[in-house]
């Protein structure tokens, strides 16, 4: 067995989203999800193997060479995923290093890239890559280290937990191929609104959703979503992506707004960004939309082709944000 393993794994965004687990069991979501598998932004993990006896502590973690002890929680809660299947880890500590290409502070979530990889650091010691299930297996483990992390392990787009799509269940992604060449390479410009901590973790959202009164018309809503957005993946219907896509990011933040007790994560520079791409997208007829996450920043998703007009419009936006980073679909792990 090695002792060391590094692996990529790209962050995503998610375009049907994953927004509250299931009461029974452990991190399988509310409803099924699909995204984008991002190219530029991602973690680098090496994870090294040591003696338990021989370390002042079973996990220990490393940012940017730097001991993040605020890590290793995450981290141990995963090798006790492991070693229940891979007993040959519970006598080992583990030295994890990591490093992100987007800033900790940009307010983009480290969690999805930091467990796939993680995760793939950990089978790797026991399983190769070229075996055939060793993404999926990856990803189950990702999955329960943080949910949307098990949609890192794919390239180009992702699914989870839409059973009649063959190999995903609630409990692991597969890769989504069956998509039109237009979003072969789609383009994510992230705009930075705020670089603050997030008021209520994704974790806290999540659990809202347990007596949400919407929670069953969400459930509903997400399926058909969905559902629509497989036959708009195929035909390449871009007015239609944008109206399913636009439409579950809104939802996701009235899911928010809605809960006991209520939050809001949205800031006045998400809105005014909101109101200007629709503004812009009537005007120029350019096929602009946008998806937001658990937070403020705003991504902007749109053809390659139209990359300079699009990207003239983020500038003349420079009032409503900090900074961007411009990102586009990429092809998912690899072992480094
Ligand atoms: C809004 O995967 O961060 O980004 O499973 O508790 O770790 P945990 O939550 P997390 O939730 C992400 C929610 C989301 C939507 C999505 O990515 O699908």
């Amino acid at each position: 067995m090695t002792t060391k393993n590094s692996w990529r794994a790209p962050s995503n965004i998610a375009l049907i989203k994953y927004w509250g687990k299931k009461t029974q069991g452990n991190q399988l979501p509310l409803n099924p999800s699909l995204s984008f598998t991002l190219k530029n932004c991602y973690t680098e993990s090496t994870a090294e193997l040591l003696d338990l006896n021989k370390t002042e502590s079973e996990v220990m973690a490393y940012l940017d060479g730097a001991r993040v002890k605020s890590f290793d929680a995450k981290a141990l809660k995963l090798k006790r995923y492991f070693e229940k299947d891979f007993p040959g880890l519970i006598d080992k500590a583990i030295v994890l290093q990591t490093k992100n290409t987007f800033p900790h502070s940009s307010g983009i979530a480290s969690s999805a890239s930091g467990m796939a990889a993680l995760s793939l650091c950990l089978l790797n010691f026991f399983k190769t890559e070229t075996d055939a299930d060793f993404f999926h297996l990856a990803s189950y483990y990702a999955r329960l280290g943080s949910g949307s992390a098990g949609r890192s392990l794919f390239p180009h787009l992702a699914a989870w937990g839409l059973s009649e799509l063959k190999g995903t269940t609630d409990e692991k992604a597969i890769a989504f191929n069956d998509y039109h060449e237009i979003f072969k390479d789609y383009q994510d410009s992230i705009l930075i609104v705020s670089k603050d901590e997030k008021s209520v973790s994704s974790t806290a959202g999540h659990k809202l959703m347990e007596n949400h009164p919407y929670a069953d018309a969400r459930v509903q809503n997400a399926n058909k979503n969905f559902h629509e957005l497989l036959s708009v993946l195929k035909n390449g219907d871009l007015e239609q992506f944008n109206k399913i896509v636009e439409s579950e990011a809104l939802e996701l933040h009235s899911l928010m707004m809605t809960s006991t007790p209520s939050f809001i994560l949205l800031a006045p520079e998400t809105l005014a960004i909101v109101m200007a791409v629709r503004q812009f997208r009537k005007e120029s007829k350019i096929p602009l939309c946008f998806t937001i996450d658990a937070g403020p920043n705003v991504h902007l998703l749109y053809p390659k082709k139209y990359l300079s007009a699009v990207h003239e419009f983020i500038n003349a936006q420079k009032k409503n944000y900090l900074s961007v980073i411009h990102d586009e679909v990429g092809m998912g792990p690899q072992k480094i």
